[in-house]
């Protein structure tokens, strides 16, 4: 069963307003909705803001029965070509907030696990190809790093890009990867770009997030569509 979260209402509404067979299960603060999309059996719901809220959600969805997972939504640009709108589908996730450099280890870097967490190959090759679909929509391949920041600062976007190599910036990529990667889920990142997290991030966001969050939105459902027919390769 796919599960799909996003962190917001406008990264998810268009997927539970398509759900057929329509439901809920709750649980403490989370809802999740399940149904049918494209005839594949979903789970879907909002993870709220946050590394925390991320993780959280995510073992609920686990808990539900989800079997691989999605995160779709939107995010800053970091890499220096990424242009609002365009779309990025993770090759892995790291937690670019996590600092423990004091101790000799390296930025990012949690003492006992692994610096970023991949991506499920099939699940990253079928985002691409249903992102590829869109007309008008560049998409790339790349590192999302995760903080409980809203970046908007140059420095701050210089920095993860030299330190990281990332190709964006959001709030709870890598708190899902985390927790998928504990439990041996497969799991892909999908982030349409709202921003490019430097001084304007903030008018940009609230400008173009409504319009874009709706083009990794689109791509999850070329996934489900490509699922439910049987035409991708199992994760
Ligand atoms: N999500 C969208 N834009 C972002 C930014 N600039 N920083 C963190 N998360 C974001």
């Amino acid at each position: 069963m796919l599960g799909i979260i996003g962190a917001m209402q406008e990264e998810v509404e268009l997927l539970v307003g398509g759900l057929e067979q329509a439901g809920q299960a709750d649980y403490p603060g989370v809802t999740i909705h399940t149904g049918r999309l494209d005839g594949l059996d979903v789970l879907i719901t909002v993870g709220g803001i946050g590394k925390v809220n991320a993780a959280m959600t995510t073992t609920y969805l686990l808990a539900a029965g989800a079997t691989r997972v999605v995160f779709t939504g939107v995010a800053g640009g970091v890499h220096p070509e990424l242009r609002v709108g365009d779309i990025v589908v993770s090759s892995d996730c790291l937690q670019h907030d996590v600092d423990v450099t004091a101790l000799g280890y390296r930025p990012g870097e949690i003492p006992g696990e692994t610096l970023s967490w991949p991506a499920d190959e099939a699940l990253q090759a079928l985002a691409l190809e249903a992102a590829h679909e869109l007309e008008g929509v560049n998409v790339t391949g790349g590192r999302v790093v995760s903080g409980d920041v809203f970046v908007a600062s140059p420095d701050k976007v210089a920095w993860l890009w030299q330190t990281f190599g990332a190709a964006c910036a959001e709030m709870e990529g890598a708190a899902v990867a985390q927790v998928c990667a504990r439990h041996g889920v497969p799991f892909v990142v999908i982030r349409s770009v709202s921003d490019t997290a430097g001084g304007d991030a903030n008018m940009d966001y609230r400008e173009f997030m409504p319009v874009v969050a709706r083009h990794s939105g689109q791509v999850v459902r070329g996934m489900t569509r490509r699922l439910a027919a049987g035409l991708a390769e199992p994760s």
